[in-house]
């Protein structure tokens, strides 16, 4: 099989999983997006409602930050690969005071990454990347054998679990909730970081 047709298959699974999933509330799907192989590859959470009206990862608030951070070190879109350690948004549908229900995103639940395990394995082996940047707790649970972003942000580190190259990085939401100048001059300080780190390896 050639790589389009590996990437269409992978499509299919997604497609699968999320449409015959039952178990909570789930609000559409998305694949990852981007050139294939690739050197640069970063993996986020799971979509939310933007990504999966346009089909894109990381199109919505996070998104825009995101954007704005990836140009700044002088990269852009064409030139990396975005995806999701979860493919499709997971939500919670509450009955509001009007009777309206009113849907928001949740965390996805590590049984639900886990529905994702080969998937995200497979696409990891077709971008084929130099280093994978982790967006937030969710990807470097999956991918490394670290707990949390507190003690590895804006450190090259190589996963023994999948063998390969990870800098991890603060999700860029997290800029959304913690508004101190102290937060916002760490988290542009991982991106300077992460530049360096890219013009050593690639
Ligand atoms: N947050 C994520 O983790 N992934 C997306 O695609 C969008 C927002």
């Amino acid at each position: 099989m050639n790589i389009e047709e590996r990437l269409s298959l992978m499509k299919e699974k997604i497609k699968e999983i999320s449409e015959s999933y039952t178990e909570e509330s789930i609000g559409g799907w998305i694949t990852g997006n981007g050139p294939v192989p690739c050197k640069i590859l970063f993996i986020g959470e799971a979509p939310g409602k933007t990504e999966v009206e346009s089909g894109e990862p990381f199109v919505g608030m996070a998104g825009k930050n995101f954007e704005h951070y990836l140009n700044l070190v002088g990269l852009n879109r064409d030139n990396i690969r975005i995806t999701n350690a979860c493919y499709f948004r997971p939500i919670k549908i509450k009955e509001s005071v009007s009777g309206k229900p009113s849907i928001s995103n949740r965390s996805p639940k590590s049984s639900e990454i886990k529905l994702f395990t080969d998937i995200l394995n497979e696409e990891i082996n077709l971008v084929d990347p130099k280093l994978i940047i982790t967006l937030g707790n969710t990807p470097l649970k999956t991918i490394t054998d670290f707990n949390s972003i507190g003690e590895c942000h804006g450190n090259l580190i190589l996963s023994t679990k999948i063998n390969r190259n990870v800098f991890p990085m603060y999700h860029p939401s997290s800029l959304i909730y913690n508004r101190s100048n102290e937060f916002k001059d760490m988290y542009l300080q991982d991106w300077h970081k992460l530049k360096e780190v890219l013009k050593n390896l690639i």
